[in-house]
């Protein structure tokens, strides 16, 4: 197995002036998005048009996007249900006219409410851990009405598709700190000045969704698309499996347990709390190296670094060998998965920890050769866009940084040899 003169550097895959933000791509932020050009010069080179793409970390669903451009069916999986409902919002077919019929009477009565006599009716208001820490009452007040009168929408990709927008504006009228993914609450002293237009907002991200999901429309092919909860960590698969197995897989697994990297979990938990999804306040704990485990790791790419680590923290050593057993255990799943012929495209961070790097490019492609694929190419990109965090603290001192990631790597692999299908 040689990972050395396959990985070599790209800047034509920097996409540094790419609109990431064109069709459904526009409808939700979140963190350390896949930039959509990436999947989609993925699929022209390793895609099978009719064929099938899956994506087990699929997030807010931007190859599942692609793969319906482009004319593959795609499944998804993700643990988080926020994100769950963005990819389906985002790739699910709508009729526009009952969209904008809906759409246009909602935008009716927000428009009467804030500009007419009509005073916001008072509507139930959901059981959210330190609410008026987060809110101000009269954001709890809208929230609440918003929440009540989407519920009522009939038409269910309606009803997600509202959601979404729902969803993002929460985040942005909360008290939360801008730019942040965990949840920091703003200083105490810019919270009075605080008083977000709570329709306004919502309305604009309406109308800009809605001209997205109608470019969306414009260029999808007629494909299957699904999003599922499977765990692959825990041997679940998702369903749809399509018959000889899937033929492609474009993803972006999280750079390593959600405490200390990316908290997907905090970053959706108000939102979702809203909205009234499951789990809301689990999703952290349920991502990979979430829980410790008794396994150890052995003869791994990442071994020896995990062992430097170790000589440092032992606590953190522990938290990191988690991340890549829940990896590799999610490998062995996606693999049985897969196509003879199949292509893994795995877009990777080698993140530092206690100033150690840790290979996670060449710890794909060895568990990937476990199951019969061979290394094609490791494309190494720099980050010029992604919302992601640049830089930790090898120390836990506040204040004390190291440059975390500015490269990712684009791991390609190809079965050649047996099947487990
Ligand atoms: C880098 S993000 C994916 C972003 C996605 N490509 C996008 O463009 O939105 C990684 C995702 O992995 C998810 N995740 C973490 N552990 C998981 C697991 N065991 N199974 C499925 N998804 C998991 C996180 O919730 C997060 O959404």
């Amino acid at each position: 197995m040689c990972i050395g003169s396959l990985k070599y550097k790209d800047e034509t895959w920097d996409l540094q002036n790419a609109d990431t933000k064109e069709y459904t791509h526009c409808f939700h932020t979140y963190p350390a998005m896949m930039i959509p050009q990436i999947a989609r010069k993925l699929l022209k080179t390793y895609g099978v048009e009719g064929g099938w793409l899956l994506d087990p970390y699929c997030g807010t669903g931007t190859s599942l996007v692609e793969a319906s451009l482009f004319g593959m069916h795609s499944v998804g999986c993700d643990i988080n249900p926020l994100v769950r409902l963005i990819a389906t919002a985002k790739s699910t077919p709508i009729c526009l006219s009952t969209l904008d019929e809906t759409l246009n009477k909602l935008n009716s009565d927000l428009f009467q409410l804030e500009f007419g006599t009509g005073k916001i009716p008072n509507a139930p208001i959901p059981d959210i851990l330190n609410l008026t820490y987060w809110f101000s009452e009269e954001v709890i007040k809208s929230l609440a009405y918003l929440r009540n009168r989407i519920k009522d929408v009939e038409d269910k990709a309606v009803r997600n598709f509202i959601r979404v927008a729902f969803s993002e504006m929460v985040r942005e009228v909360s008290y939360t700190r801008n730019g942040e993914f965990k949840l920091y609450r703003m200083p105490t002293n810019k919270l009075d000045d605080f008083n977000p237009d709570v329709f306004g907002i919502f309305s604009k991200k309406l109308n800009r969704n809605r001209n997205g999901l109608a470019a969306f429309l414009e260029k999808r092919k007629g494909v299957e698309t699904s999003v599922s909860d499977a765990n692959t960590v825990q041997g679940e698969l998702p369903m749809p499996r399509p018959l000889g197995g899937y033929d492609l897989v474009i993803t972006s697994p999280p750079y390593g347990d959600s405490h200390t990297t990316v908290a997907y979990g905090q970053f959706s938990r108000l939102a979702a709390e809203w909205i009234g999804l499951p789990n809301a306040r689990k999703v952290d704990k349920l991502a990979m190296g979430g829980q410790r485990s008794k396994e150890t790791l052995t003869d791994s790419p990442v071994s020896s670094a995990i062992e430097k680590i170790r000589s440092v923290d032992k606590k953190r050593a522990c938290e990191v060998s988690a991340f890549y057993i829940d990896l590799e255990r999610s490998i062995n799943s996606v693999a049985q998965m897969l196509s003879s012929n199949a292509t893994i495209c795995y877009v990777v961070g080698n993140r530092r920890v206690k100033e150690v790097m840790l290979p996670t490019d060449a710890f794909i492609v060895s568990a990937f050769h476990q199951h019969g694929f061979t290394h094609k190419a490791t494309i190494v990109r720099n980050i010029p866009n992604k919302r992601m965090p640049k830089k930790n603290s090898p120390s836990n001192i506040a204040g004390q940084t190291s440059t975390t990631m500015h490269e990712e790597n684009i791991v390609v692999c190809q079965r050649t040899t047996h099947t487990c299908l």
